[in-house]
């Protein structure tokens, strides 16, 4: 793994010029690459703006383990261009030898991180293609594993821009809006799903001031998504996770938008630790809670949130900050990476296909089976 890689190859050489994105991004998260799998390192933004390149799989996971690269539609873009790499790579002439390297490439991607169900998602989209290319050449398994890699990386860019369409109406005209954690560009393969949303109500005209949550302990919304707003000149004020209460009585927010790492069928929303707080105090301040998130997110095979397995991750994450113990050895630490927000306060969720509404059983499985939206539109 090669770290400050300054390879500017095209992500999608290999895509007809009808399948590329249509807009020039300004953070490009991951790319493929001639070379590899090229990450910006999220663990060193803000202050470093700093390229992992991968040429393995195995390097593939690490960095999605890492939280190099993070953020559920990021996630699932980052194991289908690993998968992708592992088959490319792979030095077998035999179909049925390269299948059983497959599996071990999936097998490992998939042991990552386990609640983004994108990631799920991502592997399962990948093995169906492969099911459909059993009688080609490796040859030309491995192209067509490539380019679905690559196609999944365009369409994701055009999903959150659909979805940024679909929920600028729902933003305020002007004032504040609450986000927590970072669900922008750096979470996905471009233009963000809630901070997505925002981009296209900033862009309709609205004037929109952001309140970012610090959100402890990675820092994804001080870090990241203060950087990426900042960039695009969108007005930002960072908070610490414990100031919303107080911002939210002081009538400064408008609406709370987050993104999702899985959305069950009752709609019960994991993401970020902390989002659960914020939907209880906007609740308690009678603030519309968004939920943004593509349909890859939904997972109806998990009929509510007390189902979604939660990552614990590293205690280290909580008892250090910048490689320095800020806590006393021997303490006891939790360190749940994300929590479910019962559907009961998620005002709405917004996809590509559509705004969602309670009841969401009905109202997500019909945006799922791609049924016309519900309401809104
Ligand atoms: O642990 P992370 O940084 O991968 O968690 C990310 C989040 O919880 C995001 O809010 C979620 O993935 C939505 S991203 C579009």
């Amino acid at each position: 793994m090669n770290s400050n890689s300054t390879s500017q190859a095209s992500p999608n050489q290999s895509l007809a010029n009808d399948q590329r994105p249509t807009t020039d991004l300004m953070i490009q998260t991951l790319e493929w690459t001639d070379r590899g799998v090229r990450f910006i390192d999220q663990t060193k933004l803000p202050t470093e703006e700093t390229y992992v390149n991968c040429t393995t799989y195995q390097e593939v996971a690490d960095v999605i383990r890492n939280m190099v690269v993070r953020g559920a539609p990021a996630i699932g873009v980052a194991a289908a261009m690993g998968i992708a790499l592992g088959v490319k790579n792979s030095k077998t002439e035999s179909v049925g030898q390269l299948k059983n390297e497959f599996d071990e490439i999936c097998d490992l991607i998939g042991k990552t991180r386990p609640t983004a169900v994108n990631l799920f998602w991502a592997i399962r989209r990948m093995q169906q293609k492969f099911e459909s290319l059993r009688v080609r050449s490796v040859a030309q398994i491995k192209q067509a594993l490539v380019e679905e890699a690559q196609r999944m990386h365009v369409e994701d860019i055009a999903i959150n821009q659909e979805m940024g369409r679909n929920g600028a109406a729902l933003m305020p005209a002007s004032g504040g809006v609450l986000t927590h954690c970072n669900a922008g560009a750096l979470a996905t393969a471009g233009y963000g799903t809630a901070l997505g949303v925002i981009r296209a109500a900033v862009e309709q005209g609205k004037k929109i001031h952001v309140y970012a949550d610090e959100t402890r302990p990675f820092l994804q919304g001080s870090r990241l998504t203060a950087w990426e707003l900042v960039k695009d000149g969108i007005p930002t004020t960072i908070i610490s996770d414990n100031m919303s209460g107080a911002i939210m009585r002081q009538g400064k927010i408008g609406a709370v938008i987050v993104g999702a790492d899985r959305i069950a069928a009752n709609g019960d929303v994991a993401n970020k630790i902390g989002t659960y707080t914020v939907a209880v105090l906007a609740k308690e301040h009678g603030i519309p809670f968004y939920v943004a998130a593509p349909i890859s997110t939904v997972d109806l095979e998990t009929p509510d949130g007390s189902k979604i397995p939660i990552e614990q991750r590293n205690p280290t994450e909580v008892t250090h900050i910048a490689g320095r113990a800020i806590t006393p050895v021997g303490v006891q630490v939790e360190n749940p990476a994300f929590d479910v927000t019962p559907a009961k306060l998620v005002t709405a969720i917004v996809t590509e296909r559509g705004i969602a509404r309670a009841p969401y059983e009905q109202s997500l499985a019909a945006l799922v089976r791609g049924v016309e939206p519900l309401g809104d539109h």
